[in-house]
Order: C-alpha cells, then sequence, then structure tokens
C-alpha cells in the first residue's frame, strides 16, 4: 500500500523541496500552508495534495484533518519561520514579539502532531525542522527552535511505542526560501556562507536529502536525534 506523508509549509522553500522528495520516493504527498493560492501552484507542479490552514490556530487544524489522509506514515514538521511581531520595544512588544516565534515554531509543530496522533501509522517517522539557532543563539526564534528539541524527545519515546522515530533537522543558512525576505543583503549572505567550511549556502534539497533518509526504512534506529545540515558552519555539537 502507499504510504503517506504530510509536510506543513510545503508550498514553498524547504517543505516545497522535501514534499518533492518524498512524492518521488514513493510516498502520497499531502502539502499544507496558510496561502491556498501559493500550495495549488506547488501542488500541481509536484503532483501532490494540498489542504490550507494555519497550523498554530487550533480550530484551523481540527478543521482540516477531514483533508488529511487518515493514516499518516511520514510527518514533516517543516512550517514556521522568524517572524518580526512589530510590537515595538517595551516589555508588552517583547512579549507578543516572544509569543509570536513560539506559537509559529513551537506550536504549529506541536497542534499539528498531536492532532494527527491518533492517525499514525506503526512506525510513523515525525521530522521537524528545527534550525542551528536552536544551538548556538539567535534571540526569539532561536529559543523557539531550541524549544523543539526536549519536545521531540518526549514525542520519540511516544512513538517508540508505535516502532517509530522523531527527529529534529536543524538546517544552517539556506538560499532560496522565503525565509529572509527583503533582509538578506549581500553582505550578510557572504557572512553566512564565510561561516561554513564548504564555502557554499545550503540550498534546500540538502535538508529534502537528510528528511528523505530519515523517513526511509534504512533509518528506523535513529530517534530522538537533532541532526544538524549547515556545511559544518556549527562544528561537532
Ligand atoms: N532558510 C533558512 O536558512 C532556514 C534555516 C534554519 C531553519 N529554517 C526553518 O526551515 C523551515 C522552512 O523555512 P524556509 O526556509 O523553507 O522558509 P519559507 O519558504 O518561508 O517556508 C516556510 C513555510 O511555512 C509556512 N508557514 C509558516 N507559518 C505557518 C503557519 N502558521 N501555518 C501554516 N504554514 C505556515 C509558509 O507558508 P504560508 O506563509 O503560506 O503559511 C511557508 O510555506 C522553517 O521552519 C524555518 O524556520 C530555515
Amino acid at each position: 500500500m502507499t504510504q503517506t506523508a504530510v509536510v506543513t509549509g510545503g508550498g514553498t522553500g524547504i517543505g516545497r523541496a522535501v514534499a518533492g522528495r518524498l512524492a518521488r520516493d514513493g510516498f502520497a504527498v499531502t502539502i499544507t500552508g496558510r496561502r491556498a493560492e501559493v500550495l495549488k501552484e506547488t501542488a500541481d507542479d509536484l503532483g501532490v495534495q494540498w489542504v490550507a490552514f494555519d497550523a498554530a490556530e487550533p480550530d484551523q487544524v481540527r478543521g482540516a484533518l477531514a483533508d488529511l489522509p487518515e493514516t499518516v506514515d511520514v510527518l514533516v514538521n517543516n512550517a514556521g519561520g522568524n517572524v518580526r511581531a512589530g510590537a515595538g520595544d517595551d516589555l508588552a512588544g517583547i512579549k507578543a514579539q516572544w509569543l509570536a516565534n513560539f506559537e509559529a515554531n513551537v506550536l504549529t509543530a506541536v497542534l499539528v502532531t498531536e492532532a494527527l496522533t491518533p492517525r499514525f501509522a506503526h512506525g510513523v517517522r515525525v521530522i521537524t525542522i528545527g534550525s542551528i539557532a536552536g544551538t548556538r543563539g539567535g534571540g526569539d526564534y532561536g529559543a523557539a527552535k531550541g524549544a523543539l528539541v526536549p519536545w521531540n524527545l518526549d514525542l520519540a519515546q511516544d512513538v517508540g511505542k508505535l516502532g517509530g522515530t522523531a527527529n529534529v533537522v536543524a538546517p544552517g543558512f539556506v538560499a532560496d526560501t522565503e525565509f529572509f525576505g527583503d533582509a538578506l543583503t549581500e553582505q550578510r549572505r557572504e557572512r553566512l556562507v564565510g561561516q561554513t567550511l564548504v564555502g557554499r549556502p545550503g540550498v534546500p534539497d540538502d535538508i529534502a536529502e537528510m528528511v528523505a533518509h530519515l523517513a526511509s526504512p534504512g533509518a528506523r534506529h535513529v530517534t530522538a536525534q537533532v541532526l544538524h545540515v549547515n556545511g559544518g558552519a556549527l562544528a561537532g555539537r
């Protein structure tokens, strides 16, 4: 029987590359995100299904269940990003900023995982996209990505009872996504590339390769780990 994969944030960037790779590997893939038009275009290109909902909103996650697969073999919690709340520098603004990144990066993964847990197949693979910032620092965004690590440890215990695995894939700088918006100057790009040992930016396919491995039969004994994919920008951790 064809195995299923759900990729949150699958309309663009890393999630799109993951969805394409898993589809080529034979999975029946469903991509999700908030923008229906982006999802539709990507889904048409890749030959996958799509469902539009905000993964940080409980009602929307619940409402999407009817359009998500009844059995889930692979869940890729990829939705997220470094959200700028723009709420000012006073304490109320700081609170809004931290909550915005917590919602975007932690709650998106937690809510979708909780909603789909009753549908997890035996041997399920849950792969959550963290960040280099979750280990080496990065303000409210880094703290949110870092919070995924202990959450993933609990999840690995739970899915282990199903013979499944749960891992965090932590990318370094990945070009060709919407992550940086207009904020990636040439100077910043050069600095980020300069931190790698391989002298190039990551590309979405670099991350998709690791995710595809974790979703494959050969990775059945890899669980409760953080897999860093960063060209050596963060060495030996
Ligand atoms: N690019 C990098 O250098 C880098 C490095 C480390 C980690 N990461 C992580 O990699 C993941 C993918 O990012 P990317 O670089 O591929 O950037 P991206 O192109 O901006 O992709 C993020 C995707 O997540 C979706 N998304 C965001 N918030 C959502 C929400 N509340 N509900 C549903 N979907 C949501 C977005 O679609 P909609 O806007 O349509 O919802 C978008 O498709 C993110 O978790 C990011 O933090 C990226």
